[in-house]
């Protein structure tokens, strides 16, 4: 494999009349560089560059992924918009809950009305849910203006799928049902200069028993610790100050490699890259999260204080049907343990309502969980029916408005927890990464803490992707207005 970082190679070197090559990267490089021809004539025919826009559903690694997919059509010519009445629009698409599908469906009929006006436009659907059979078959019988379907495991060869997409009439569909592969150095094009996702591991051998993304993003395997240092370093190099660290569950991460490398062993690791300020992490199971993991982060002075641990219920018995593989009790031992070495951090949580068998005992378990652990945050969610899933089986499903009732009820209780958290912060000084400008007064500019909480101070553009002291003055929920502090 080619050592060289992408910035290194000159796409406009490269021979597109040869075959290309069998290698990676090599061959997407290839397809890179043919697709800049066909864009040129493109822009030759139009008097324009044709447009792109690329819609992210879902978590952060689908925001990752979707950096890569941007990454790509920069490289191969392509000027970016967040306008989806462009010449390629591509959506990565999240199933993780069946509302996130009816978007897409919702928002496919809008493309269709762009592509009317447009003829030459192109559509490109890719991600987890295109993973799924049943989908595939809906877009093949109702959405045949779609020009271009691929899955999450080869996303790498999206530069080639581009290239055949270009030139094709119909529709392409190319999805794999697992790989082993994992492909590196292909362009990036961060949303954030200062901040960047880093996937450290890929897919997830879990199987909670509601969860899809076993299904569709395949077996765990973890990235080689030298690579994802390697990116850090070039990413750091190029303004970086903060990385979050991406996987499903990272706490397995080095199970898969022959060298003993486990999480904790790679943020030590992480934590010695000179000029990288801050490192997150997401998401963490429970089940896994080692004694070693916790000492690290407590001598760490780059770990940012804050541990995403999704509980998703505190019943033992439902937590049993979901496969979560701990009991309500282990989660409080854990979660004491952390805080008792670990003070100031701010947990927070993801639950699911209206699991199958689900009792307003059960429920009130959970309420009781979340009073106890004090989350800072929680995100709560109706459990959603995932065909192919264990729990899509269960006889016993929660009638829908038991589900709504006992939903708004745990939302209310997470919400005042959450309030009375992030208010005990009120007067404090403490350092915040500065992100962007506010988007309701452009006076001020927000930042966020170590623990994730939001603040507001008056500034300007310059102090974007700056560690800064702030004082937190007023608490308004969920976020603090607060100012600068000269240190
Ligand atoms: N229904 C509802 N919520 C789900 N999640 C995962 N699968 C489902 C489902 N079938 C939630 C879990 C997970 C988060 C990313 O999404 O809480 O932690
Ligand atoms: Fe959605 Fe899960 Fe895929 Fe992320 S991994 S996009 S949450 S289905």
């Amino acid at each position: 494999m080619s050592r060289k970082m992408y910035n290194e190679i000159d796409l406009n070197k490269i021979d597109v009349s040869a075959e290309p090559p069998t290698g990676e990267p090599a061959r997407q490089y290839y397809f890179m560089a043919k697709c800049r021809q066909w864009v040129r004539a493109f822009e030759q025919k139009n008097g324009r560059r044709p447009t792109a826009c690329v819609t992210t559903f879902g978590c952060q690694m689908n925001a990752r992924d979707s950096e890569k997919l941007a990454g790509i059509l920069e490289s191969a010519g392509y000027e970016s918009t967040d306008n989806e009445n462009a010449d390629f629009v591509i959506y990565n698409t999240c199933t993780v809950r069946d509302n996130a599908n009816q978007r897409v469906y919702g928002r496919l009929g809008e493309l269709k009305r762009y592509k009317k006006q447009n003829p030459q436009m192109k559509i490109a659907l890719c991600g987890c849910m295109m993973q799924e059979p049943s989908v595939i078959e809906k877009l093949k019988k109702s959405y045949s203006f779609v020009d271009l379907i691929f899955g999450t495991h080869n996303i790498y060869k999206f530069a080639e799928l581009l290239c055949a997409s270009q030139e094709a009439k119909g529709m392409i569909i190319d999805i794999w049902q697992d790989t082993d592969k994992i492909v590196e150095n292909l362009p990036v094009e961060r949303k954030y200069p200062f901040k960047s996702g880093i996937n450290i591991m890929f897919g997830c051998n879990n199987f909670c028993s509601y969860c899809i993304v076993p299904y569709v993003r395949g077996r765990e395997r973890s990235r080689e610790p030298e690579e994802i240092l390697r990116e850090i370093e070039s990413l750091v190099a190029d303004g970086v100050v903060e990385v979050m660290l991406l996987g499903q569950n990272v706490n397995s991460y080095g199970k898969t490699l022959d060298k003993s490398v486990n999480f904790a062993e790679l943020l030590r690791r992480v934590e010695k890259i000179e000029g990288l300020k801050r490192i997150r992490f997401m998401t963490s199971h429970p089940k896994d999260l080692s004694e070693e993991l916790i000492q690290v982060m407590k001598e760490s002075s780059k770990i940012c204080r804050h541990l995403h641990l999704p509980l998703q219920s505190g019943s033992t018995r439902i937590l049993e049907r979901m496969n979560r593989r701990y009991t309500r009790e282990q989660y409080l031992d854990l979660v004491r343990r952390i805080r008792k070495e670990i003070p100031d951090i701010a947990i927070t949580t993801d639950i699911i309502v209206g699991f199958p068998g689900e009792t307003p005992e059960d429920l009130e378990e959970t309420i009781d969980m979340v009073r106890t652990v004090e989350y800072d945050n929680a995100f709560t969610f109706i459990y959603s029916k995932r065909t192919g899933t264990p729990a899509a089986a269960m006889e016993d499903q929660v009638p829908a408005e038991e589900v709504r009732r006992g939903f708004d009820k745990l939302l209310k209780v997470v919400q005042d927890t959450a309030r009375s958290q992030v208010a005990k912060y009120q007067g404090k000084v403490m350092e915040a990464l500065i992100e962007e400008i506010n988007e309701n007064d452009t006076s001020m500019v927000t930042g966020r803490l170590s623990n994730n909480v939001i603040v507001h101070i008056p500034g300007d553009a310059s102090m974007i992707g700056k560690m800064v002291f702030v004082s937190l003055d007023e608490c308004h929920g969920f976020y603090y207005i607060g100012h600068l502090v000269d240190f």
